[in-house]
C-alpha cells in the first residue's frame, strides 16, 4: 500500500503552540491572543517584542526593564566589528546576518547552556545585536564609517540612525515600527519550523537562527520582499503594469509578493501594511509604486483569485523609506528573531526530536560487485 504523502508538509499538524494564531473568527493573525492589527495601532515593536517572547504585554515597569537590557547589548565585539568590516561587499546582507549570528554564537559564553533563563539572555543579545551587525554592513559595504548604536533610541530609530545617521520623522519610523510588528511572528513557517527542527536535536539557539535566517532568504518565504521590488523596477512605471502582469501570468510565472499556504483569501497583515505604505508614499510624494501596486494586485485577484501577502506593501515601503533593495529581507529578520526565539524556547520546553518518514521509491536489494567485474 503506497504511503500518504503530503509533500511540504500541506496541512499537517506537527505540534502545540501557544505564541499565535491567524483566528479566522477575526480574520486576524494574533499574537498570544492580541490582533497584530491591534497591536500596531495601540503599541511599539518593543511592546510586542516583549508579548511575544514573555507571553503578556509589559508593564510600563516591565518594558523600561526590557528595552534598557536590550539597549545595553546593542554594543558589538570588536572581533565581530572586525569581521563585517572584512565580509565580502558583494556578499548578499541575508549571509551577513547569518553569518554574523553565527560569529556571536562562536563568542557567547552561555551557547552550551539550553536553560530557560540563559536562552532568554542569549535571545536578548542577539536581538539586540544583529541590527547593529546589519547596520554596520550596510555602511562598510559602501565604504562608509560604521555609525554606533544610541542608547536614547528606540529598536527602530536606531536603525534608521545607523544605517543613515539620521532618524527620519515621527510617522516614517511609525510605519517602519509597524513593518516589524507585521513581521514578527507567524507561527510555523518555513523558517520558524526550521528553527524548531535544528532545536529538537537539543543544539543551540544560535545554530537554529542561522538556520532560520538561510530558510528565510528564500524567494517563496522572506526574500519575496525583495523580489516584489525587483518586479516593481522592470515594470518601471503604472502605464507598463497592466501588459507586465498579464504576460507574466500568460508565462506562468509566479508572482512574488502573492498567495499563501495558510491564507487564502488574502493575508491579514496586507490592509495594515498597505495603509501605511500610503502614508509613506504621500509623506515622500512618490505614488508611482502605488499605482503599479494597485493595477497589478486587481489583474492578481480577477485573473487567479490570488491575494496579496505581507511581502508585497512591505517591498515598496522600504524602497522609500530609502533602503537598499537587498536590505529588505534583513529588516524581516531583526523583527522575526522575536517570533523565532519564542518557538525555540517553547520546542525546548516540550521537545521531542523531529524526524519524519520517507516513502522509499529506490532500488530493490542488489549484490555489490567488486570494481574489476564493474
Ligand atoms: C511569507 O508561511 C508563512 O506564514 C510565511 C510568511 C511568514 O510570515 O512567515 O507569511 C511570510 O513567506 C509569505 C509568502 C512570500 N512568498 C511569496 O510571495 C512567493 C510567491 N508565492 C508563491 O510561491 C506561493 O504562493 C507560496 C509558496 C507562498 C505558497 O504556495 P503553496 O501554498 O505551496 O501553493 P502552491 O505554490 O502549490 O500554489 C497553488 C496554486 C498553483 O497553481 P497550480 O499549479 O495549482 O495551477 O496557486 C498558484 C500555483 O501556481 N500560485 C501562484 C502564486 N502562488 C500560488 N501563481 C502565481 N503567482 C503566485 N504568487
Amino acid at each position: 500500500m503506497s504511503d500518504e504523502i503530503k509533500k511540504g508538509l500541506l496541512g499537517i499538524v506537527v505540534d502545540e503552540t501557544e505564541v499565535s494564531k491567524v483566528m479566522p473568527e477575526i480574520n486576524s493573525l494574533t499574537y498570544r491572543g492580541y490582533a497584530a492589527q491591534d497591536l500596531c495601532a495601540k503599541c511599539k515593536f518593543e511592546e510586542v517584542a516583549y508579548l511575544i517572547l514573555n507571553g503578556e504585554l509589559p508593564t510600563k515597569k516591565q518594558l523600561k526593564k526590557f528595552e534598557k537590557e536590550e539597549r545595553k547589548e546593542r554594543k558589538l565585539s570588536k572581533t565581530l566589528l572586525d569581521d563585517i568590516k572584512k565580509f565580502p561587499k558583494k556578499s548578499h546582507p541575508m549571509d551577513a546576518a547569518r553569518t554574523a549570528v553565527s560569529i556571536m554564537g562562536l563568542e557567547d559564553k552561555e551557547t552550551k547552556d539550553n536553560s530557560p533563563k540563559a536562552n532568554m539572555r542569549k535571545v536578548m543579545r542577539i536581538f539586540a545585536k544583529t541590527p547593529v551587525a546589519l547596520a554596520a554592513f550596510y555602511r562598510a559595504r559602501k565604504g562608509k564609517k560604521i555609525i554606533s548604536p544610541k542608547k536614547n533610541l528606540s529598536f527602530s530609530e536606531n536603525f534608521f540612525h545607523m544605517c543613515f545617521g539620521k532618524v527620519p520623522n515621527k510617522e516614517i519610523v511609525k510605519a517602519f515600527d509597524v513593518s516589524l510588528i507585521l513581521y514578527a511572528e507567524h507561527s510555523f513557517n518555513v523558517s520558524t519550523f526550521t528553527a524548531r527542527t535544528i532545536t529538537s536535536s537539543l543544539s543551540d539557539i544560535h545554530g537554529a537562527i542561522t538556520g532560520a535566517i538561510a530558510s528565510l532568504k528564500g524567494p517563496l518565504h522572506g526574500g519575496a520582499n525583495e523580489e516584489v521590488m525587483h518586479m516593481m523596477n522592470k515594470i518601471k512605471k503604472p502605464e507598463n503594469a497592466l501588459k507586465w502582469i498579464n504576460k507574466a501570468l500568460d508565462n506562468k510565472d509566479v508572482i512574488m509578493g502573492f498567495g499563501h499556504r495558510v491564507y487564502k483569501s488574502g493575508d491579514s497583515r496586507v490592509p495594515t501594511m498597505r495603509e501605511y505604505f500610503g502614508k509613506v508614499a504621500k509623506i515622500k510624494k512618490d505614488k508611482k509604486f502605488e499605482k503599479i501596486y494597485d493595477i497589478v494586485e486587481k489583474v492578481m485577484i480577477d485573473r487567479k483569485n490570488i491575494h496579496p501577502n505581507v511581502d508585497y506593501p512591505t517591498g515598496p515601503t522600504y524602497h522609500l523609506m530609502g533602503f537598499d533593495t537587498d536590505f529588505f529581507t534583513p529588516i524581516f529578520v531583526i523583527s522575526r528573531i522575536t517570533g523565532w526565539s519564542a518557538h525555540i524556547i517553547e520546542q525546548h520546553a516540550a521537545n521531542k526530536l523531529i524526524r519524519p518518514l520517507a516513502s522509499y521509491r529506490g532500488n530493490k536489494h542488489r549484490k555489490v560487485l567488486q570494481l574489476n567485474q564493474r
